[in-house]
């Protein structure tokens, strides 16, 4: 197992950003503001929650990653004075994430290149199932959106066609997808878009609203 180094400041750090909710979350409580509240679900290296808290100081960003190791690799990009909106949490998201993000409280969730599972077999991992869309539903405000990302096609044409089952959500690309890149202002690459980009893979882009 390759090890990761931890730094010093490894303890401040985490005391300020790792949090460990035991009932829904109170956000009033957590970053001591009314402002908006924007989650990402498997951060990864962190280069987005990094990122896009300081280019928005006026929203607060919850990062949602299962693995500890990448939790320690995001701390190292956080600083408490340059990033005050972050928390993160170490968690296995699945629909019972509801049981700590209060229903009807994100103005945005963001799900960047999520475990494709490609063998059919493996398909039943998948992020993206109908109890899952249930809970990113029951999360967000109506009229806020999820924006997701994925290089492996037949994910993307598993997400576009299990968000169409649906008539609570409108997709705003018309074929349920874009691969124009960058597709909005401020985008940020990822890792994983970065290392599948430079192996010649071209991400898709979806992005559906809450009616
Ligand atoms: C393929 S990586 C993509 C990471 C990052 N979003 C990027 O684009 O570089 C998927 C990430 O999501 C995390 N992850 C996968 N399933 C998860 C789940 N159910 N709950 C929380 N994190 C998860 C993994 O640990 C990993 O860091």
């Amino acid at each position: 197992m390759r090890k990761v180094n931890i730094p010093p400041d490894y303890e401040a750090k985490k005391a300020f950003f790792l949090i460990h909710p035991e009932s829904r979350l109170d956000y009033k409580t957590l970053f001591h503001n009314d402002n908006p509240v924007h989650l990402e679900i498997g951060c990864g290296k962190g280069e987005f929650i990094s990122t896009m808290p300081v280019l928005h100081p006026e929203i607060n960003f919850l990062g949602i990653e299962m693995k500890l190791k990448r939790i320690i690799i995001i701390l190292k990009r956080l600083w408490i004075d340059t990033h005050p909106n972050v928390r993160l949490l170490q968690l296995y998201v699945d629909e019972k994430v509801t049981e700590v993000i209060p229903e009807g409280s994100l103005d945005k969730i963001y799900i960047q290149h999520p475990d494709p599972w490609p063998k059919r077999r493996h398909n039943k991992n998948r992020l993206i199932q109908q109890p899952f869309l249930d809970a990113l539903h029951k999360m967000l405000k109506v009229g806020a959106t999820v924006e997701l990302s994925t290089d492996h096609p037949d994910y993307a044409e598993w997400i576009v066609e299990e968000f169409a089952k649906r008539r609570d959500f409108e997709p705003i690309f018309p074929d349920g997808y874009t691969q124009e890149s960058p597709y909005r202002e401020e985008h940020i690459t990822t890792f994983f878009e970065k290392v599948n980009a430079e192996a010649g893979f071209k991400p898709y882009f979806m992005h559906y609203k809450k009616l």
